[in-house]
């Protein structure tokens, strides 16, 4: 069979909903977008509620009125701002009620939702270790990893690019610089995915609350086992670290701890294996630029951060304000929840021109990916540095690579973006 077109793939992912320019309507247009149905189709929606509602005040995400934001301007309005925090209160996302308490409990002692001071004391203690020249020291770990996959790619011809390859990396460097033994991975396996389904806003069904309960219990019994074994047998790894770290207000406790662990191991691994996916199948489906990328290897960092620009793995980034201030002619109140639909900022004509388009040469590109301000990623320099290794070396190592015939196919959520499958050929 011929491979298809990148035409023919964008049809695979046709969603049989209204078209996105006859819903006049911004709330009709959110349903939308949270509509699990909706899958990859999501950008022309985000574009049209930019058109309809650019800050739609709805209750669609907490359950009682929040901004929802989506232009770039806004985003960087809100995610410069002191007065904007991210703390317990955006958490209330996650509140489903009593039988999700224990999900909930610990996003808020992670560091995404925690007091400012407290967040600002231990990020201090964590960052040291995320800087660029720290991860330089997993290079060799990474290239080893990536090298081992560009092997098994070239023996199975043809594969699925996340299936088989996308999660091995992210998962295989954070566990490397947490100190989890990779023995432990399979028990992780399924934790990890209903954890990440879990902590979505939209298709948060009984069944992904009770596995999310499940997972969170089965990740606080194990790190709890590892801190407690290595107290007594330390290691050259950053859960020691972690453990032996003090500063004025002492040490962290195995609470903190615990969540730290969960974040670090769950940030550090979907989102860059989603990012594999998405990155890939976007420079697939532009072949001139997958051209000048092969032509001119040094775009590469300038290409990562447009894939990140074009279609990142994380949609959605919050901050509640402290105090009353002024959006433009909007006014938000102390206490309200401004929500950032980073896709959409990402893309906003006003600030980019041609954003639909891809442009690996693009200048000047300030997305969202990584959210921004004082929670910005902590780990945007080592997933970087993994995505230019991987798509760099897929791309390097395989001048026939090309999008296969098979299933290809989104997850249905909207805050982790990603693709269940991405079948490939070299
Ligand atoms: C392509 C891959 C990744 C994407 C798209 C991504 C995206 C994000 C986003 C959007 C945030 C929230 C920022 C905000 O609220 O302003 C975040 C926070 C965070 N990320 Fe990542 N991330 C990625 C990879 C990683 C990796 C590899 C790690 C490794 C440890 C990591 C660790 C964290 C941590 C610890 C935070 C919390 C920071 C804080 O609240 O201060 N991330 N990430």
């Amino acid at each position: 069979m011929a491979s298809p077109s990148p035409l023919d793939l964008a049809d695979r992912f046709t969603f049989d909903g209204p078209e996105p320019a006859s819903i006049a309507n911004a709330e009709e247009i959110l349903a939308v977008i949270l509509d699990p149905a909706r899958r990859g189709e999501l950008y022309p929606y985000l574009r049209r509620l930019q058109e309809v509602e650019p800050r739609l005040r709805s209750d669609a995400l907490h359950g009682h009125p929040a901004w929802i934001l989506c232009s770039h301007a806004d985003a960087v309005a809100v995610l410069s701002n002191h007065a904007l925090v991210s703390d317990e209160r955006n958490a209330a996302i996650f509140d489903t009620g009593p039988s999700g308490q224990g999900f909930f409990e610990l996003m808020k002692r992670t560091l995404l939702y925690m007091d400012p001071t407290e967040h600002d004391r231990i990020r201090a203690m964590l960052a040291r270790h995320f800087t660029p020249r720290a991860i330089s020291r997993y290079e060799p770990l990474m290239k080893e990893v990536v090298d081992g996959l560009l092997d098994r790619a070239a023996e199975m011809g043809r594969f699925d690019l996340v299936a088989d390859l996308a999660y091995t990396l992210p998962t295989a460097v954070i566990c490397g610089i947490m100190g989890v033994p990779s023995d432990d991975l399979p028990i992780f396996h399924t934790w990890l995915n209903d954890f990440a389904r879990r902590g979505d806003v939209s298709g948060v069904t009984p069944e992904v609350e009770a596995a999310g309960e499940a997972a969170t219990n089965g990740f606080t019994d194990y790190f709890l086992d590892l801190i407690a074994h290595r107290r007594i047998h330390r290691e050259d790894d950053l859960i020691t670290v972690l453990m032996e770290s003090e500063d004025d207000k002492g040490k962290l406790t195995d609470e903190q701890l615990v969540a730290l662990c969960v974040l670090m191991i769950q940030a550090g691994h979907e989102t860059t294996a989603d990012m594999i996916g998405l990155g890939m199948l976007a420079i697939l489906r532009h072949p001139d630029q997958l051209e000048l990328l092969r032509a001119d290897p040094s775009l590469l960092g300038n290409a990562i951060d447009e894939l990140l620009r074009f279609d990142g793995s994380n949609q959605l980034v919050q901050r509640v304000s402290n105090e009353d201030f002024d959006l433009g002619e909007t006014r938000v109140r102390a206490g309200e929840v401004c929500s950032i639909l980073t896709g959409a900022a990402s893309r906003d004509p006003k600030r980019f021109e041609e954003p639909d388009r891809l442009d690996i040469r693009r200048r000047d590109i300030q997305h969202f990916g990584f959210g921004g301000g004082t929670h910005i990623c902590m780990g945007a320099s080592l997933a970087r540095s993994e995505l230019s290794m991987m798509i760099g070396g897929l791309i390097e190592r395989f001048p026939a690579l090309e999008l296969a015939d098979g299933p290809l196919a989104y997850r249905d959520s909207l805050v982790l973006r990603g693709l269940t499958s991405l079948p490939l050929r070299v």
